[in-house]
């Protein structure tokens, strides 16, 4: 099965191993999520299906929301539909801090084996921020690190979190983010790093992306460290091209390049295994904002986009990545996020429309 995923730069092929179609339609689970959730998703969906790719979705609750109805975050029903399917397109989960239960997003991309997680991070013409050209690509380790949810109490008033790192999983996620220069045409791929202090697992991290660097030449690679690569970001976005990220570092990360481009209402995300994907948005429940219609729909809709990719259909991702960046360019049906008036459902028929005409 392939992914494929334009950006200004160019146009690559991610080949991925997936189930197969059944009769043309696409059996997808559909986990609507929570906060904001129901209602991006629902927009996303009705996007999806404007581009005329028939989905079978097989709706499964999941986080807070299964949690309330069946007593338990993770059903099995849920599990066994993404065995089935493969694929999902997932909103945002609650997950309570400093309490409660582990993260469902970091379960489920462990249970899955969903290893790399893309968050391709792109400036729209008709969103005002401080900065132009920005066309950066997170690349960010999913399975281990802070993570791995190995914490304790060593004594009453000290506890320690274990940072795990492997050469198994560096390897694999610098492979992942080569393959993905490689094939996208990009031309550099920058790892970020904490070695100068954490020398044993930074520096492992490191020495594994630098052995997969050397397998490709032409892409050009280099390091910075975490700190000094924020203020670079903030400063100079259009300086980085890849980056390549530890679990921790990639999902603080991601959320800055975020603010780049105009917020976390419009950059989308996909989760990759060998066995299967999850694409979903790189923003959260927003409960400050949820069961409003407010919500801007368009990461979920791009990560739409980008499962349309993966199932095959690029050149439907490509028309809705087209009607996004007419509804952007033309400014009149935007979210509050975005200085605009629009709710989530004016601002998700604007972009079929926009579809429809282009
Ligand atoms: P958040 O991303 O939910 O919200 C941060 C800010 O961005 C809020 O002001 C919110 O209104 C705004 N925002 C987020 N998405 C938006 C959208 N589509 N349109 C307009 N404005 C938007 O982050 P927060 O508040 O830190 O987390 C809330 C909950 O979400 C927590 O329980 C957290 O664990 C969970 N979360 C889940 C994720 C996932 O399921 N992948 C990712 C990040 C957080």
């Amino acid at each position: 099965m392939t992914e494929v995923h334009e950006t200004k730069k160019g146009r690559g092929v991610m080949t991925l191993a997936i189930p197969g179609h059944r009769n043309g339609t696409r059996a997808v689970t559909l986990i609507p999520g929570d906060g904001i959730g129901p209602e991006v998703t629902n927009a996303a969906v009705e996007v999806v299906e404007a581009t005329g790719v028939k989905v079978d979705w097989d709706r499964q609750l999941a986080g807070a929301s299964a949690l309330k109805r069946f007593g338990n975050p993770v059903p099995d029903d849920l599990l066994a539909s993404l065995k089935r399917t493969g694929v999902a397109l997932k909103g945002p989960l609650e997950t309570r801090v400093g309490e409660g239960y582990r993260s469902i997003n970091v379960y489920l991309r462990r249970e899955l084996d969903l290893y790399a997680n893309l968050r391709p991070t792109l400036g729209f013409a008709g969103v005002h921020t401080p900065f132009r050209n920005v066309d950066l690509i997170v690349v960010r380790e999913n399975t281990e690190d802070l993570y791995a949810g190995i914490e304790h109490q060593v004594a009453p008033g000290v506890v320690e979190s274990v940072k795990v790192i492997t050469a198994r999983a560096s390897r694999r996620i610098a492979r992942f983010a080569f393959e993905y220069a490689s094939r996208n045409k990009r031309k550099s791929v920058t790892a970020i790093h904490k070695a100068n202090i954490m020398k044993l697992s930074d520096g492992l991290f490191l020495k594994c992306a630098r052995a997969v660097a050397r397998e490709y030449p032409r892409i050009s690679y280099n390091e910075q460290i975490v700190d000094a690569a924020c203020m670079r970001l903030v400063t100079d976005p259009s300086s980085f091209d890849v980056l390549l990220l530890e679990n921790l570092y990639g999902d603080i990360v991601s959320d800055l390049c975020a603010g780049l481009v105009g917020g976390l209402g419009i950059v989308p995300g996909a989760n990759y295994g060998e066995r299967g994907a999850i694409f979903e948005a790189v923003h959260g429940t927003a409960p400050d904002i949820a069961g409003k219609n407010i919500a801007n729909p368009t990461a979920i809709i791009l990560s739409g986009a980008m499962m349309l990719d993966y199932l095959g259909y690029p050149r439907q991702a490509a028309r809705i990545r087209q009607g996004v960046q007419a509804v952007l360019r033309a400014g009149r049906t935007m979210t509050r996020d975005l200085g605009g008036k629009a709710n989530t459902s004016e601002m998700s028929a604007a972009i079929i429309r926009a579809m429809r005409n282009a």
